[in-house]
């Protein structure tokens, strides 16, 4: 069962970060465009069910039991996230910055993810020190990651939603 994977939601959220850093450095070594296309894709619809996992179900159970910031400056940086991997998922390998748009979400998922698993400091962490249920939680990820995938099998996700920051019009 897909339940015994994982010990608890900060497992299964850390192994989706395992994941996706392993698809960012293959995207790196990809060469042809085919290749280099379907990395890329692959890493967006990755994000962006974490992201929805996290912003759905992991964030707000920490809400008021761990440091406001931290919560605060993770729904920013998802939001700085999703402007490349709709962009990335819009567009293609002949377009003009195409890899340096898949290398700066790299680092900006890079950055995020240290925030998230930092020792002590890091939001995983302080989640930790909470009475929050994280084997609750990590079923509720579950569940909810099985209704995703699926919408990604059926045509696919729609693009990311912006949370905190307001898009400006053009
Ligand atoms: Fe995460
Ligand atoms: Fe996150």
């Amino acid at each position: 069962m897909a339940q015994q994977e994982f010990t608890d939601a900060i497992a299964m959220l850390k192994a989706d970060h395992r994941k996706v850093e392993e698809l960012f450095s293959k995207f790196e070594n990809a060469s042809g465009d085919g290749r280099k296309q379907q990395l890329a894709e692959q890493i967006c619809n990755e994000l962006k069910i974490h992201t929805m996992l996290e912003e759905e179900i992991f964030y707000p159970a920490l809400e008021g039991k761990i440091e406001e910031d931290t919560l605060s400056e993770a729904y920013v940086e998802h939001d700085g996230a999703k402007v490349l991997v709709n962009d990335i998922m819009a567009g293609g390998p002949d377009d003009d910055y195409y890899d340096a748009k898949v290398k700066v979400l790299g680092e900006e998922i890079e950055h995020h993810v240290k925030e998230e698993e930092a020792p002590s400091e890091g939001m995983f962490s302080q989640a930790r020190d909470t009475d929050v249920d994280l084997v609750e939680l990590r079923d509720q990820m579950l569940a909810r990651r099985e209704e995703l995938l699926a919408q990604v099998e059926s045509g696919g996700l729609p693009p990311a939603q912006p949370t905190v920051v307001t898009p400006q019009a053009a």
